[in-house]
């Protein structure tokens, strides 16, 4: 047997499954043995420190165009160097088909947006904002073979909306390619409806977007995303999930056998609707819209306890910066933007603060387990996109993808400490224990304390099949 190149010595390796301290031992970017008092080249003392599957961030969005031409405040460079600070080894942003353009040439696109700079491994989702007959008939199969095999779909925005028609069209593609669709279910003419009559009022403050977006409309239309997978019998993912409403919806559908899967983020444990007051309900509201917006401290309970008991896969941060101020006329307080909330851009970033915030609200504070904690930020992901046992575990052949985590380091979250390319955190201040000291790729360090290395060294990953096609029902083994 050849020597190890590193070894991480002394920590508390923690899988989705189990923690028990062990020595990790790399050879050729892989985990090559657990055990006891290994030896190599390179030897990284993790006394005291947890072991954990590298963060894999599903749901991520880089250098998207948008419909006002505001630019996002992180291209693949910024954002997988924010990532890798934040103690991830993956993320998965989207490569965003504007309608009238190829799939192919879409992907084609955000390839040469994304390699070669990259801090960490990086896959794309693929958003269909054009169900065209070609796309559905040539595009969609020929991509999913090539390991494009997840695709998002948006129920609202003008510019990326489907009907019902389309959404089944996509899902019978979806359900003969074996591909995993993730559902925006938010219903767009109730919120185009209250759009209007918060106009009419004069209710223009950011707040006003919380109200726009209802969770009713975030109900129904988990409902009725629900309801049309039943009808294809396709497994798909409900991606953020704001509020105790749609979880509603999707322990319904649990209960009867159906697979809906479901992701959570960050802003639905960390951030309320009163966030979206600013200062005085003024323009610092702005820093928090995004959709479905944060909801009420019910919610705040309610996501808790799904997150706990199964109801919930997924933990991700649906990191979608935009400035707040600037550049030019754009950024989420622009002069259009002070004219009516349904002119800020909607998201917030995240992608940096993902991890600690849900170790230190859920494991530092004992609503979680260390094993869910992984399950919802690693193990769950790779599994659901295709990228197990590659990613997500600890376990001899797996990509060393590593993050040493420091359990008892508190922090306070600032936006001045931050490597994402937003001028502001809307965790700003927020406290929390529990931090990532080093993250490794492949057993190469992306980051030290905080601080991403110069060089990127992250790959583009072809996915296989999701595990949610493995399995009947459900999938994907509940909590203990
Ligand atoms: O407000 C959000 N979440 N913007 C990002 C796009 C999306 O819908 O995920
Ligand atoms: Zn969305
Ligand atoms: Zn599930
Ligand atoms: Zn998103």
């Amino acid at each position: 047997m050849t020597a190890l190149d590193l070894v991480i010595r002394g920590g508390t390796v923690v899988t989705a499954a189990d923690s028990y301290r062990a020595d990790v031992g790399v050879r050729g970017g892989r985990i090559a043995a657990i055990g006891d008092a290994l030896t190599g080249a390179e030897t990284i003392d993790a006394d005291g420190l947890l072991v954990l599957p590298g963060g894999i961030d599903a749901h991520v969005h880089l250098d998207q165009p948008t419909s006002d031409g505001t630019v996002m405040a992180d291209d693949f460079a910024s954002g997988t160097r924010s990532a890798a600070a934040g103690g991830n080894t993956t993320v998965l942003p989207f490569a965003l088909q504007i309608r009238g353009q190829s799939l192919r040439a879409c992907v084609e696109d955000y390839h040469r947006k994304a390699d070669g700079r990259c801090h960490t491994d990086v896959s794309f989702h693929l958003i269909i904002s054009d169900p065209s007959p070609q796309v559905l008939g040539q595009e969609l199969p020929a991509l999913v073979r090539d390991g494009y095999t997840s695709f998002k779909v948006f129920m609202t925005y003008d510019d990326l909306v489907l009907n019902d028609a389309q959404l089944l069209d996509v899902f019978e593609v979806a359900r003969r390619e074996r591909a995993l669709v993730m559902v925006h279910a938010e219903g767009h003419d109730a919120i185009k409806h209250l759009t209007r009559r918060l106009e009419a009022e004069g209710r223009t403050a950011p707040y006003y977007h919380g109200q726009a977006h209802a969770q009713i409309a975030e109900r129904e239309a988990t409902h009725r995303a629900i309801s049309h997978a039943q009808l294809i019998d396709l497994p798909i993912v409900i991606v953020h999930v704001s509020g105790r409403e749609p979880m509603e919806q999707i322990q319904w559908a649990r209960a009867r056998g159906l697979k809906v899967h479901a992701e959570t983020c960050p802003q639905y444990i960390a951030l309320t609707a009163d966030d979206l007051r600013g200062l005085n309900m003024d323009f610092e509201g702005a820093k928090y819209v995004c959709s479905p917006p944060p909801r009420d401290t019910d919610s705040q309970a309610a996501i808790w306890q799904g997150l706990r008991d199964g109801t919930f896969d997924l933990f991700s941060s649906d990191h979608c910066p935009f400035r707040f101020e600037g550049p030019a006329d754009t950024g989420k307080n622009n002069p259009r933007a002070r004219t009516s909330f349904r002119w800020v851009p909607n998201g917030i970033p995240g992608v940096e603060t993902r991890l600690p915030i849900l170790f230190s609200e859920g494991v530092s504070k004992g609503r979680i387990t260390l094993q869910r904690f992984v399950a919802l930020t690693s193990t769950n992901p790779a599994r659901l996109y295709g990228l197990y046992p590659q990613k997500g575990s600890i376990a001899v052949g797996a990509d060393a993808d590593l993050t040493l985590w420091n359990p008892t380091l508190t922090r306070r979250i600032r936006q001045a400490d931050l490597n994402h390319g937003c001028d502001y955190t809307p965790y700003e201040g927020l406290e929390v224990t529990g931090w990532p000291v080093r993250t490794l790729l492949r057993g190469r360090a992306i980051a030290l304390d905080g601080v991403p290395m110069a060089e990127p060294t992250g790959t583009y990953l072809p996915r296989g099949t999701s595990e949610a096609f493995a399995q009947a029902g459900h999938g994907l083994a509940p909590p203990p």
